[in-house]
């Protein structure tokens, strides 16, 4: 019988942080929130505001959801009674190396430890605890309530248990988990992500294009694609009947040639700078509430757009 899932706690509520709030209590969790800041009850609030219609648009039923957040005190606070604890603290391994050592101690013995890290492996901030074996990375992509893959990324003393139980969790909440089998700084999407922002750096400094012209290129390009086929299907089909065999024959080594002129950006402060501006004289006309809105928008349009029959929903993804 599959396991329920009925209590959630949220150690940390910035970016990401706030988004899984939502797409928790979405999904009817009873969810406590805790984070230092001093404006966490507006922030949760306007994030449950601007999170519900979307989640009401992916199929939810969301009447209910802000009776189903509260805010906590402490950590001790927000993981009493949890199922679940999802951490999104700051992206630093000694912060999270002792918030770990305190969900060990404070969370109920069955609880889920999950960490947003993403780069810094469980290993590195587990090791020195008692017991790491409830401890997994889940790694998701902002903004999570929509985005719907979760990296799961056991560490060298998460238990099996754990991992399945993980990915049932993710499951439950309507995310797309991929259990990866050794730990890589990075894990997999961020490597790509990486490898990617790299050569738009380049590109960038090099003068080839503008930042909104790279834009254009990926979203009316490459982005498009892999909404519906990842690169190595992109390639299969690209092979055109003859497959990937055909791509790796007859155009893969032209590929394969150009690595060697990938660029590496210089990224210096002078050249940071100029990067920051260039990105800011492209979008920062445009608020902070006005950009997602509209990134959110389209997301929710793709995603409905590769679901279109009634019962493929949050609840069953493909
Ligand atoms: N932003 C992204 O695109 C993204 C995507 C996936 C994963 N992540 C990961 O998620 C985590 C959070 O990232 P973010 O972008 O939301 O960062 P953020 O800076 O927006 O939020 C971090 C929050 O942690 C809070 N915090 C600090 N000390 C705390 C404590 N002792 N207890 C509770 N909360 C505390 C801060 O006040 C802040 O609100 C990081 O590990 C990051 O790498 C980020």
């Amino acid at each position: 019988m599959s396991e329920s899932f009925t209590t959630a706690a949220v150690i940390g509520a910035g970016t990401i942080g706030l988004s899984w709030t939502a797409l928790f209590a979405g999904h009817g969790l009873e969810v406590r929130v805790t984070d230092p800041r001093p404006d966490l009850a507006e922030a949760v609030e306007a994030a449950l505001t601007a999170a519900a219609p979307q989640l009401a648009a992916r199929g939810l039923d969301v009447r209910g959801i802000a009776d189903r957040v509260r805010l906590a005190d402490d950590v001790a606070e927000a993981v009493r009674g949890a199922d679940v604890v999802q951490e999104n603290g700051p992206e630093d391994v000694v912060f999270k190396r002792e918030l770990f050592a305190t969900l060990v101690r404070e969370a109920p013995a069955h609880a889920l430890l999950l960490s947003s890290s993403s780069a810094i492996p469980a290993t590195a901030f587990t090791g020195e605890l008692d017991d790491a074996s409830r401890v997994v990375i889940g790694h998701p992509f902002n903004p999570p309530h929509l985005v719907p893959l979760v990296e799961v990324v056991p560490g060298a003393r998460t238990g099996e248990e754990t991992v399945a139980r993980a990915v049932e969790f993710y499951r439950s909440v309507g995310r797309t988990p991929v259990v990866e089998r050794k730990e890589i700084p990075g894990f997999v999407g961020n490597r790509l992500q990486n490898a990617l922002s790299r050569e738009a750096l380049y590109l960038v400094e090099q003068g080839v294009v503008s930042p909104a012209e790279l834009d254009t290129v990926v979203v009316n390009s490459l982005g498009l694609r892999w909404s519906t086929v990842g690169p190595f299907l992109g390639a299969h089909l690209g092979g055109g009947p003859g497959g990937y065999r055909h791509m790796a024959e007859h155009i893969g080594a032209s590929m394969q040639r150009m690595w060697d002129g990938l660029g590496t950006p210089e990224q210096g402060p002078e050249q940071t700078e100029a990067l920051i501006e260039a990105v800011e004289n492209a979008y920062g006309h445009r608020s902070y509430a006005e950009l997602t809105e509209e990134r959110d928008r389209r997301q929710i349009a793709v995603l409905s757009a590769l679901r279109p029959t009634d019962n493929a929903t949050e609840e069953n993804p493909r």
